[in-house]
């Protein structure tokens, strides 16, 4: 009789399990940087750079000798960043647009975790001009970030700040794809940008070392860099507002940037600081064909690669372990889980963590129940990831579920507001959650 009933109430309960819960928003937690190990930038490997940089000159090879807006180099070129962005864990988003009846994409990516009301982001344009394969201009630039990028995953870089990368399209055409990305972007996310780094030509064969002279506190952290390795630099004159920062800026957001020249001619001072050829153009095959990956300046490519993880690491302020362990947080206030109902949820705010969560975070659940198999429970990420902790078993007749689950939550920011969610999906018993705790081991 129990059983029958249960069983006849499956499909009606299977029906209501899906679509009634809306995930609490994750809140506006204060980064507690509290017990950080502070972490000294990596080194970026120029030699990695220089293979990304290989594979761009592939694909222009592959695809008319360009990566140019609207030609098939571009979207190779696109999807080549987004694989090595996704294998590495980070949250990726092509966005589309269309300029000169064409389609064009910028590609963002977000490593989870850190304070979204603080975003350190940098960008490089991805496209070239239909002249040549655009090496320099600007493989050089989307090839560091893109480095510096999997330099993050690679070390498991924990900042206190959110990580945004973005590769643009079309700003050969008058930056059409940063325009076209702050157009769409709504107010209140504009402000939650920090700062804003540009990277379009680092690699100039006959470099030279150019700060934007924008943010000050930016600006400051690439200038300190450089000191720090004994090269001199300069504030960048050679055109503002030419590149991708300049939409960020007219936005009103802090903005930054390196460039290591274009067809401005190295002067005699300029040489006998730098090295290079005096009376000879920065990059005398920009815009041409000859921009191929015989026109980069390893050393330069080198100092400027880890210019920016430099100041990607120090504007982002974080660590590299977690530093808060031993951290419980708990909800022993009682509700009451309807039988056969909808699902009910108990949740949890986590503040004062730094970065992401372990791989091992400890689900506590205490359920009152005289027939356990009724419930399916859930987890709940302050980012509306829904982690599976037990499915409804109708045979499974015991009372209660006293459990701890572990669950993997390395994928997303810590604080915030975690969510258990309990449905009783069968009619006969019910319950409710007597406790739900997180412990951060
Ligand atoms: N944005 C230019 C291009 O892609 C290059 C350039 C010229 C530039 N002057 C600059 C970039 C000054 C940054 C700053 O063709
Ligand atoms: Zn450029
Ligand atoms: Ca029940």
């Amino acid at each position: 009789m129990k059983i029958s009933a249960r069983l006849s109430a499956v499909l009606a309960a299977s029906a209501l399990a899906v679509g009634a819960f809306a995930a609490a928003p994750a809140g506006a937690q204060p980064a507690g940087a509290t017990g950080a190990l502070a972490v000294t930038p990596p080194d970026i490997s120029v030699a990695n750079v220089k293979q990304h940089l290989t594979d761009l000159q592939s694909i222009a090879t592959a695809n008319g000798g360009n990566r140019a807006h609207g030609r098939t180099g571009y979207k190779a070129s696109v999807d080549f960043v987004k694989a090595k962005l996704d294998a590495a864990g980070f949250t990726t988003t092509l966005q589309q647009f269309t300029s000169s009846g064409a389609t064009g994409y910028n590609l963002i990516a977000d490593w989870p975790g850190g304070d979204t009301n603080q975003v350190v982001m940098s960008g490089a344009h991805l496209d070239s001009v239909t002249a040549g394969p655009g090496i320099n201009d600007n493989g050089s630039g989307s090839a560091a970030i893109l480095e510096t990028a999997l330099t993050v995953s690679r070390t498991q870089y924990q900042p206190t700040k959110h990580l945004r990368f973005a590769w643009w399209g079309a700003e050969e055409l008058g930056m059409v794809g940063s325009k076209y990305y702050l157009n769409n972007l709504p107010t209140a996310d504009r402000s939650k940008i920090s700062g804003y780094l540009n990277f379009d030509m680092i690699g100039s064969p006959n470099p030279g070392y150019f700060v934007y002279d924008d943010d000050p506190t930016i600006e400051q952290t690439f200038k300190t860099y450089f000191a720090g390795i004994g090269v001199p630099t300069e504030i960048e004159t050679e055109g503002d507002g030419r590149s991708d920062h300049a939409p960020f800026k007219n936005a009103g957001i802090p903005v930054g940037g390196l460039f290591s020249g274009a067809d401005y001619i190295k002067t005699a001072a300029q040489a006998q600081k730098w090295g290079g050829t005096s009376g000879l153009a920065f990059d005398r095959c920009y815009h041409a064909s000859c921009d191929t990956l015989a026109n980069i300046n390893d050393t330069g490519l080198d100092r400027h690669s880890d210019a920016i993880a430099y100041a990607v690491w120090t504007l982002s302020g974080g660590s590299s372990t977690p530093p808060s362990t031993g951290k419980v947080f708990e909800n022993s206030t009682d509700v009451p889980i309807p039988d056969g109902g909808p699902g009910v949820t108990s949740s949890v705010t986590v503040t004062g963590m730094t970065g992401n969560g372990p791989t091992n975070l400890q689900v506590g659940v205490d359920i009152v129940h005289p027939w356990r198999g009724d419930l399916k429970i859930d987890l709940i990420a302050p980012n509306g990831t829904v982690y599976g902790l037990k499915t409804a078993n109708v045979s499974d007749s015991a009372a209660n579920v006293q459990e701890s689950y572990s669950v993997n939550a390395t994928a997303m920011a810590a604080n915030g507001t975690w969510t258990l969610r309990v449905q009783d999906m069968f009619t006969g018993d019910s319950g409710y959650i007597n406790n739900f705790k997180l412990t951060f081991p």
